[in-house]
């Protein structure tokens, strides 16, 4: 018997759930067309939700690999600089790959003992996404509790470096970058451009704009409704519930 659940990520299996297919459907494509973006919405808008649901099509597809992970649990002390970041990411990576997808932990942890800054940590990546023969998508949920700016914005910018490399031939990267957060991101970019005339450039203007409406529509809502009455058995009009809960 499933169940309604408040308190974290849905699981199709376990939950009633809300039908979100058709968004995955139109993310999905913006991963074909190797895109990179923010999905940026206030909390609880089923943002860690929907990477889940994403992981698991990508996975589904033979032909990708998603890594998926979090800024959350990093602490402060990883954020302070490139030599404690670029590591603690990397083995972040690989052990998203440890759990999910086994076979390719390896070929990160093989890279780790040479990793203490951007540049190391994005040789190790070339190296790393040249032996998957498989299209590797990023999704970093949280990207808020990235704690210093200076380097998240370096972050970001050696990923928009390896993605216009990429472009041109001369480098390998992700087929997508998708980040999960609060904030868009240009705001934070705004920030810093005020205190410090230098950052003129906009890391991370490779991304496109996430449009896709988050919200639960009626119609929906009705999906998930359905889902309750063909299990149960219990009767109601759920037409008008959809509306009472969209209201
Ligand atoms: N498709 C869905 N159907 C029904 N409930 C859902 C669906 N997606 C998410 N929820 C519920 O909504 C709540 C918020 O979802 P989720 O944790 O994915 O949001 P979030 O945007 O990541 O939140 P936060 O910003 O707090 O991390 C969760 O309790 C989850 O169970
Ligand atoms: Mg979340």
């Amino acid at each position: 018997m499933k169940s309604f659940h408040i308190t974290g990520t849905c699981i199709p299996e376990e939950n009633y759930m809300v039908d979100t297919s058709k968004k995955i459907d139109t993310i999905m494509q913006m991963v074909e067309k190797k895109e990179c973006f923010v999905i940026n919405r206030p909390r609880q808008y089923g943002k860690t939700t929907t990477l889940f649901l994403l992981l698991r099509r990508l996975l589904s597809n033979g032909e990708y690999l998603p890594i998926k992970i979090s800024f959350e649990g990093y602490g402060d002390a990883v954020f302070r600089t490139e030599e404690s970041f670029c590591p603690a990411f990397l083995l972040d990576m690989a052990n998203d790959f440890n759990t999910q997808k086994q076979g390719y932990s390896s070929i990160f942890l093989e890279q780790k003992g040479e990793v203490n800054s951007f540049n190391s940590l994005s040789y190790a990546i070339s190296v790393i996404l040249s032996k998957i023969p498989k299209k590797v998508v990023l999704m970093i949920d949280e990207v808020d509790k990235s704690s210093n700016n200076e380097l998240f914005l370096h972050f970001l910018g050696m990923l928009r470096t390896k993605y216009l490399n990429a472009r041109e031939g001369v480098d390998i990267t992700f087929q997508s970058v998708i980040l999960a957060g609060l904030n868009d991101i240009k705001s934070l970019k705004q920030r810093i451009r005020d205190d410090s005339k230098t950052q003129l450039n906009s890391p991370w203007n490779i991304a496109v704009d996430f449009e896709i409406d988050m919200t639960f529509k009626p119609e929906e809502i009705a999906t998930m409704l359905a889902d309750y009455v063909a299990e149960t058995g219990i009767q109601m009009d759920i037409k008008a519930i959809s509306e009472r809960i969209y209201f």
